[in-house]
């Protein structure tokens, strides 16, 4: 299968990339960054499957990045502002950068599909957050305390325009949004909000890898889920 990593220099996309090269399901991997992503002495290893692509503009793919996107069967997307640089980027930037590159992301692999691979799905997964909210009903303490409302409604919408993106397609794309607490790994920091649960990185990458190869078990993830989902990958 070809796998398409949004954001590929990233923390998370970084440990996606790392056990994706090890999978022996997934035969084609596109690392998409807006800078090459570094590949370790041991990823470097089993790298003859990948390609790495340099993209400078997520709002309109040029051509040589959409003929590398031709035909994917899977995206794991990780682009957004995340909060902690929340406060060095102007707030359209980071509405560009969390939401419209993810819609535009699904629209053109959806229509860079030729006829033989839409007998499959595409699966789209987008990676939100814990807090992360679809409406201004009951807006969650954590997030009023932490003054992250209008941060968690930016998602929440990002969320709702992926899943309504696969539900009008008629079955060509599904989309699941994966919702993790904090993400911990060894020699990180360990942060604590309250509210706020943890994952492990490895737990979370081997969940949107079991997702995106064997499909999506329901169109949101949780913390919960995929720290299940996660475990059980990594034993299998
Ligand atoms: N880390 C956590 O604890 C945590 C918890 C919950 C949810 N999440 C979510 O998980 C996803 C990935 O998080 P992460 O911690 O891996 O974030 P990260 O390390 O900051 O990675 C974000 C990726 O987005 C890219 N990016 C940022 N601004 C961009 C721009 N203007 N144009 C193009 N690319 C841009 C970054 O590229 P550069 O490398 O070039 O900057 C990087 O590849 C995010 O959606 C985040 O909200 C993370």
């Amino acid at each position: 299968m070809k796998l398409v990593i949004g954001g590929s220099t990233g923390y998370v996309a970084t440990e996606v990339l790392s056990q994706a090269l090890k999978n022996p399901t997934i035969t084609s991997i596109i690392a998409l960054g807006r800078r090459e992503a570094e590949l370790t002495p041991e990823t470097g290893s089993d790298a003859a499957k990948l390609k790495v692509l340099v993209c400078d503009n997520f709002g309109d793919y040029p051509d040589n990045v959409k003929a590398e996107l031709e035909n994917a069967d899977a995206c794991i997307w990780t682009i957004a502002i995340t909060p902690i640089r929340l406060n060095t980027v102007p707030w359209e930037e980071t509405c560009k950068v969390s939401r419209d590159y993810a819609t535009t992301a699904i629209k053109t692999l959806d229509i860079l599909r030729q006829p033989q691979s839409q007998e499959k799905p595409l699966r789209f997964l987008y990676m939100s957050g814990h807090l992360t909210l679809r409406s201004r009903d009951d807006i969650p303490a954590a997030l009023r305390d932490s003054g992250l409302i209008d941060y968690g409604l930016l998602r929440g919408e990002a969320e709702t325009l992926i899943l309504n993106y696969a539900e009008q397609s008629h079955g060509a794309v599904q989309s699941c949004i994966v919702k993790p607490g904090l993400i911990d790994a060894p020699g990180v920091e360990r942060r604590e909000i309250p509210g706020i649960p943890h994952i492990e990185l490895t737990d979370i990458a081997a969940a949107m890898l079991d997702q995106v190869i064997g499909g999506f078990e329901k169109d949101t993830l949780s913390n919960d889920d995929l720290a299940r989902i996660g475990q059980r990958a990594l034993v299998g």
